[in-house]
């Protein structure tokens, strides 16, 4: 049985005077103790597919299932499968820490839950907050009670919806931290991110999702190994020719050029030289999960 199933999901906004298909037939199945990935770009649907998962919204076509449960006929199952921290912080200002996680508890029917719930705290880098009322808190502190409060009922599906967007770094590394050992435990993780390398480190499988289609679907090493092996980076003040121009990922004075071996470097910068555009700063990397993510989603193949 699959941990989680989408199986053909629509969605359709109605919108004042248009709809918006924020999915168009999206299947794919997350197999128990996974870890996936789930990339696209602002809008593609990531949000809206987890709000259907978590039961917060309603699709309008297909079906999704949460280890065998169809998160409509059998909401109360299927939830309880699962812990989601959503993307935007909601919380209740007038609550404790600790209170918002025991409140939490109540809700799934748990009732001496202090022991995990202390647990959750020190993982999360919580413990001396536990008494502090929500209000007080920092976004990042906010969002390490978002990600406990999804986790009090100790749910074998663990959903993140961009948890690490505008966090500081050190949360980052403790919710990885976190979040790896309860994958490496049996736990299956589904994670929409930004951060490519925050996917290429931690998933075993990548989606990359765009205008509501899966546009792509395997295995982390399987999608880079697809892409050109190197990258060359350098600056330059200079036009770049023409044809190296439609290959080339541009951010102000930095250049980027995908390049499949050796020979094909020493070719790239043959034309440079005689095309008379100045280098600085030249270095050769390994290509990387975001060169495969902007081929997909500028619709060249990976
Ligand atoms: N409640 C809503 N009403 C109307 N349109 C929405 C609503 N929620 C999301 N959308 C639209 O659906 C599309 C997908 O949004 P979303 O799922 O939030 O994408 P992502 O999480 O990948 O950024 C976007 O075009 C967005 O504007
Ligand atoms: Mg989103």
């Amino acid at each position: 049985m699959n941990a989680i199933s989408f199986q053909n999901v629509t969605k359709t906004y109605q919108a004042p005077g248009r709809d918006v298909k924020a999915l168009q037939g999206v299947s794919f199945d997350i197999a128990p103790g996974e870890f996936f990935g789930l990339l696209g770009p602002n809008g593609a649907g990531k949000t809206t597919l987890i709000s259907i998962l978590a039961g917060l919204a309603r699709a309008s076509g297909g079906q999704v299932l949460v280890q065998g449960h169809d998160v409509r006929r059998d909401y109360q199952a299927a939830r309880r499968s699962l812990g989601v921290v959503p993307q935007e912080l909601v919380f209740d200002p007038f609550f404790s820490v600790r209170e918002t996680l025991r409140n939490q508890s109540g809700y799934f029917g748990i009732r001496r839950n202090d022991d995990w719930i202390d647990e959750l705290l020190a993982n999360l880098g919580l413990s001396d907050k536990a008494e502090a009322n929500m209000r007080q808190l920092s976004g990042g502190m906010k969002r390490r009670v978002l990600v406990a409060q999804a986790l009090v009922h100790k749910p074998p599906v663990i959903v993140l919806d961009e948890p690490t967007a505008g966090v500081d770094v050190e949360l980052r590394q403790t919710l990885w931290q976190f979040i790896a050992r309860l994958n490496r435990e049996g736990h299956t993780v589904l994670l929409t991110t930004h951060y490519l390398e925050e996917a290429e480190a931690l998933c075993h499988r990548i989606g990359m999702i765009k205008q509501g289609q899966l546009v792509a679907l395997d295995t982390t090493s399987a999608l880079l190994a697809g892409t050109a092996h190197a990258m060359l980076r350098f600056k330059t003040d200079d036009a770049l020719p023409a044809a190296l121009a439609a290959q080339a990922r541009i951010t102000g004075r930095v250049v980027q050029l995908p390049a499949q071996d050796a020979h094909h470097i020493e070719r790239l910068l043959a034309t440079l030289r005689e095309a008379g555009c100045r280098v600085e700063d030249l270095e050769i990397g390994r290509a990387d999960l975001e060169d495969v993510f902007l081929n997909i989603m500028q619709g060249k193949s990976a």
